[in-house]
């Protein structure tokens, strides 16, 4: 491991197959990344397992044994930091983190949501994307904010959605393309091509149309 790798850690609730595709863009040597740890707040998450399988070390912090959400955000600032990550990764955590925690790791901290954010934050989002009518669906990695699936979008891919889509056939397209922007959004991070300016995402310094933003950067 050399000293230019970015450290990361890792916060899973469950499956673990976000994580997967970044341990596979790792292992294949096109992540310039250290995982030092894999955090849980749910014990049986397969993600647990899948961490084990790549050596890397892992963490439980259930949730049920805190009696408040700012003693359980105090107790996983504690164990991401004795990592001492430069970038902290959401990859399916289905906990709403505070204030104070998401800006401890303020520019550093990075989530994917299965929706093109702001359209359908929270749960839920295949089955209410169906529901609309909408005819394009997709997935959304952003940097993280205070308010729940908000905050400044490094990438996004789109997906058609037809009309006889499923709520799982959808989230199996989805998730697809998840898989090919997290470590993307990654990549750049840990490449130090990304900068927050006013709200928005800088690649190489430059600002993205919002159509392009879609388009231009699957291509990157
Ligand atoms: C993914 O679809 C991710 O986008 C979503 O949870 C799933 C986790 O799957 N995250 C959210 O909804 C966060 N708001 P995984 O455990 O197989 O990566």
């Amino acid at each position: 491991m050399t000293t230019s790798m970015l450290a990361i850690v890792a916060l899973i609730s469950g499956r673990g197959s976000n994580l997967q595709s970044i341990i596979d863009e790792m292992h294949a040597d096109r992540l310039p990344i250290e995982l030092r740890a894999v955090i849980s707040n749910n014990p049986d998450a397969h993600g647990l397992v899948r961490a084990h399988a790549a050596g890397i070390a892992t963490c439980v912090l259930d949730h049920r044994q805190f009696s408040s959400r700012v003693y359980y955000d105090q107790a996983l600032m504690t164990a991401i930091d004795e990592h001492d990550p430069g970038l902290v990764i959401l990859a399916g955590f289905m906990r709403i983190l505070g204030r104070a925690f998401v800006e401890h790791y303020a520019g550093r901290l990075i989530n994917i949501h299965p929706s093109l954010l702001p359209e359908f934050p929270g749960l839920d989002t295949h089955t209410r994307a169906l529901q609309s009518g909408a005819r394009q669906h997709g997935a959304s990695v952003h940097f993280v904010a205070p308010e729940v699936d908000t905050g400044p979008i490094i990438i996004q891919a789109t997906v058609p959605v037809y009309e006889d889509d499923s709520p799982e056939v959808l989230a199996a397209r989805v998730l697809r393309e998840e898989h090919r922007i997290y470590p993307q959004a990654i990549r750049w991070f840990a490449e130090g091509r990304l900068e927050i300016r006013d709200n928005c995402v800088l690649l190489d310094g430059a600002e993205q149309p919002e159509q392009e933003l879609v388009h231009a950067k699957q291509l990157a």
